[in-house]
């Protein structure tokens, strides 16, 4: 299975909900690998902490490299690298992203993704994307590799507009690209149950039949300490009732 978090509003939570849903994946024994496309490198970073990712290894020396011309066609596991955490590989994100993505898109690299996925299949169960806050070369990249996508809203009424974009978007990757691509759901993230606002806000979208995950996932200081100390949510404090939301969460995934 191939997911991507998208939403190509900023700070709605994409890095983190790709990083503790992964994080769960690999500790439940499956072999997870966790690919980050943003110039930010926030999902690296939460994984990675101080550590530089070993050299050579990257989203951006992946792409880097599908524009050279080589006898040997390298693999994408050439590109990835170890966490701390068992069964959880990482193809690190790094702002070299940035210039890179002009000539990419030139030359028409959007499906090498996809098929340097295809020839991973095997070495792993579980694939997650981390993408940017844009709908860029990188995201397209991502929906027209994944089987799935995962869009996290957090509940204001800016990100319901940017949703009803975001669908559009994605029925126009389905439509051209990628017929098997499936929007599993929305993640309600940072969900504050006495306000009335965000219980609106969710409910509107139920009621329009757009696919809603359950459980929402509430709002909580720990997830800064857990980026801070790059110790995902389960590792960190596995009995938090964060936690058990992300717990429940993947096992609501199937
Ligand atoms: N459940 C939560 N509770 C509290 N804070 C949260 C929660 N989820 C995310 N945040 C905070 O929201 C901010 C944005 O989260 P995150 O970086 O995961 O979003 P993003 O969508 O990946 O952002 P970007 O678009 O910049 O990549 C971070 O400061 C993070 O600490
Ligand atoms: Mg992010």
């Amino acid at each position: 299975m191939r997911r991507v978090v998208f939403n190509q509003k900023g700070g709605v939570g994409k890095s983190t909900i790709t990083v503790n849903l992964a994080a769960i994946a690999a500790a439940e024994g499956q072999r997870v690998l966790l690919i980050d496309l943003d110039r930010q490198g926030n999902a690296t970073r939460y994984l990675l902490g101080d550590a530089e990712a070993p050299e050579g290894a990257g989203s951006a020396a992946f792409f880097d490299n599908s524009l050279k011309f080589a006898v040997r066609e390298s693999s994408a596991a050439d590109y990835l690298c170890e966490t701390p955490f068992e069964n959880l590989h990482l193809m690190p994100g790094s702002a070299l992203l940035d210039e890179l993505q002009a000539k990419l898109e030139s030359r028409q690299k959007i499906y090498k993704l996809r098929q340097a996925l295809d020839k991973l299949a095997e070495n792993y169960d579980q694939v997650w994307i981390d993408t940017p806050p844009a709908l860029n070369f990188y995201t397209r990249s991502a929906l027209i590799a994944a089987d799935s996508c995962l869009i996290p809203f957090d509940c204001d009424a800016f990100s319901r507009a940017a949703l009803y974009e975001l669908m559009q978007n994605v029925a126009e990757i389905q439509a051209d690209h990628n017929e098997e691509l499936q929007v599993e759901g929305i993640v309600v993230n940072q969900f504050q149950p006495r306000a009335s606002l965000p219980q609106r806000v969710v409910q509107e979208l139920i009621d329009e039949g757009l696919p809603v995950l359950q459980p929402y996932l509430g709002s909580s200081v720990k997830v800064k300490e857990s980026h801070e100390r790059a110790l995902p949510l389960i590792h960190l404090e596995p009995s938090h009732s964060l936690s058990q939301a992300y717990r429940q969460l993947y096992a609501a995934l199937g």
